[in-house]
């Protein structure tokens, strides 16, 4: 059977130690979209490690495997390959030979138009991810299998960095790189992928048929999807759980759970109106006591209260079986919690979010108060749910009867223990 982890909000919910606690339990860990845009940290023992690409599972020594619905720069990869071998980890990982690669000049892509969109830029992370996404639909992508063969590889380089500097000698910009050089440098990239790219969906399919578990780990969160986030502010691909069966290539009906992450409070990092942004000390304790700054970019992240609005459209895209609410802990020792519960455009109410970025600027939040609580992760770690303060249970069950979804985890701090699991999703 198979299980997809989403995030329902603007990413960075903490997503990373969600599967890396369920894979333990998974035989294969497979991501579907996006690329090293992603940020997963996974603390382990006194070990931190932040991955980009390769699914967070590797750490626990799992089958993982990047499916054809990524896009992929196989420098990134190699680098990660070799971050997990020198910790004497084995790297069990397969390649969708379907991947797209992500070439150099993506990347120069990717900031060249962002300096061009102004107003409508969508702060990226400058991976190239955007270009990628854009050729694969355009049909000028280069894919795994493409690379591999040299032949192939050679033409379609030739002509599309032919289209490329054509592009940039139209906006005046400097074009420096040189077929023969991209050449070379990918096809050492190349062979040293060669023995990790294989049909991953044929992998997957036949894991399946055999009863194994297949956890699929989405990036970013819905609110960052292509057609579902907040267009033209979120990424290039879909974050949403209908994603994992395009991007994996399997079948909606193999698919019985859907887990949503709820990160406790808000946070995005990018442009784009966040209607429970806060601009005052408690966006700044939430950032500090959050840790809130991008795994990727380092930039720091923009942090408000819980959104309501956010989680139930996410709810409506995804069709959560569960949910797992993170970072409770961030929000201890404050008075008062706030939770959004929908939005007023001038004096009318909204219920549901808008798709309209102009509207979504204009809505105020609407907020239901909680009085705040205070606890010491590592003793409700120890002694689990029952233990945490009554008004932080009340905040959990007000998610979890918004949404009407039960919830599964709840993580009161960074480390691997300081999970609780009151339900699992492999049984
Ligand atoms: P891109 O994915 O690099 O094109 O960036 C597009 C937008 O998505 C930017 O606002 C990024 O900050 C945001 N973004 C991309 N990946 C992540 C992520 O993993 N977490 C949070 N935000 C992300």
């Amino acid at each position: 059977m198979a299980t997809v982890i989403i995030g329902s909000q603007w990413g960075d919910e903490g997503k990373g130690k969600i599967t890396d606690y369920y894979s333990k339990k998974a035989d294969y860990i497979v991501r579907f979209q996006g690329g090293n845009n992603a940020g997963h940290t996974v603390v382990v023992e006194d070990k931190t490690f932040k991955f980009r690409l390769i699914p967070s599972g590797a750490v626990s020594g799992k089958k993982v495997v990047i499916g054809n619905g990524t896009v992929v720069d196989p420098e990134i990869l190699i680098e990660e390959i070799s971050e997990l071998e020198k910790e004497g980890i084995p790297v069990k990982l397969y390649l969708s030979e379907r991947a797209h690669v992500i070439m150099p000049y993506h990347k120069l892509q990717d900031s060249l138009e962002e300096s061009l969109k102004g107003n409508l830029k969508a702060g990226t992370t400058g991976k190239g991810i955007g270009p990628c996404y854009q050729d694969k639909v355009g049909r000028f992508g280069i894919r795994f299998v493409d690379l591999l063969d040299k032949e192939v590889f050679k033409e379609k380089l030739s002509l599309f960095m032919s289209m490329k500097e054509a592009l940039f000698r139209a906006h005046n910009q400097p074009f420096r790189l040189t077929i023969n050089e991209v050449f070379e440098a990918y096809n050492k990239y190349a062979d040293y992928l060669r023995k990790y790219v294989t049909d991953t969906s044929l992998l997957v399919n036949a894991a399946l048929q055999e009863g194994n578990h297949v956890l699929l780990e989405g990036a970013q969160g819905t609110h960052l999807g292509i057609d579902h986030g907040i267009y033209p502010y979120g990424t290039s691909s879909n974050c949403v759980a209908g994603a994992a069966c395009t991007g994996a290539g399997i079948s909606p009906l193999s698919i019985k759970q859907v887990l949503g992450i709820v990160k406790a409070y808000t946070t995005r990092v990018g442009t784009g109106p966040v209607p429970t942004e806060l601009e005052d000390e408690v966006g700044t304790y939430l950032r500090d006591r959050g840790g809130e700054y991008g795994t990727v970019t380092g930039r720091p992240r923009r942090c408000g209260w819980l959104d309501m609005m956010l989680l139930k459209y996410s709810h409506r895209v995804n069709g959560f079986t569960g949910i797992a609410i993170t970072k409770l802990d961030v929000l201890n020792g404050l008075e008062t919690v706030k939770v959004c519960t929908h939005y007023m455009v001038g004096n009318n109410p909204l219920y549901e979010f808008p798709a309209s970025m102009k509207t979504l600027a204009q809505c105020n939040p609407v907020y239901q108060e909680f009085p705040g609580w205070r606890f010491d992760p590592e003793q409700v770690a120890k002694s689990g749910f029952n233990a945490l303060p009554e008004a932080a249970k009340k905040y959990i069950n007000f998610i979890s009867h918004q949404l009407a979804v039960p919830v599964y985890v709840v993580s009161v701090g960074p480390a691997r223990h300081q999970t609780l699991i009151l339900r699992e999703v492999f049984s």
